[in-house]
């Protein structure tokens, strides 16, 4: 990482394939700070936890969720989710439980407190279901979005503090 994001909050989104999930909330989430005008103080990135989908780009149906709300993801590429990330990274957060008991495998615990899933900042904490097998990207946008949007009243609130 280069010096110009020292200071800045650096989260990893984390999904099993980094096609779907992962890749639409690092898209969503860099919109919308970009939009506040806040995009320089983050640094963004998505990984997956499996090495299924390692090197291929976002899946089509999820780059045009993005498409339609005027998002691009082109140069987007899956990577896998390293045990080094752990100290690269403010906040790493994943999609579901099960990405979850994944990350803390790979990452060899949690001993900061920095691995949470995503929704667990919203009212209404869930899990996002995997839209590669539910075929419902619909839902997984506005899921995505939701927890976006929680993540980063969460943040605004312990700045506050
Ligand atoms: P994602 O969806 O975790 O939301 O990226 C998946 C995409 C591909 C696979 C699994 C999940 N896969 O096993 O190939």
């Amino acid at each position: 990482m280069t010096k110009q994001y020292q200071n800045s909050i650096k989260v990893l989104f984390v999904c099993l394939g980094n096609i779907c999930r992962s890749p639409l909330a690092e898209y969503i989430f860099r919109d919308m700070v970009t939009k506040q005008g806040r995009g320089a103080d983050f640094y963004i990135a998505s990984a997956a936890t499996s090495t299924e989908e390692i090197g291929n780009p976002v899946y089509p149906p999820a780059r045009r969720k993005l498409q339609e709300h005027g998002i691009s993801c082109d140069g987007k590429r899956a990577v896998q989710l390293k045990k080094s990330d752990y100290g690269k990274y403010d906040y790493l957060l994943g999609m579901e439980e099960r990405n979850i008991i994944n990350m803390k495998r790979i990452l060899g615990g949690d001993p900061d407190g920095k691995v949470f899933r995503l929704l667990d900042f919203s009212d209404r904490p869930r899990n996002i279901s995997d839209p590669w097998y539910t075929g419902d990207f619909d839902t997984a946008y506005e899921d995505i979005r939701e927890g976006c949007e929680a993540f980063l009243d969460f943040l605004n609130e312990r700045k506050e503090r």
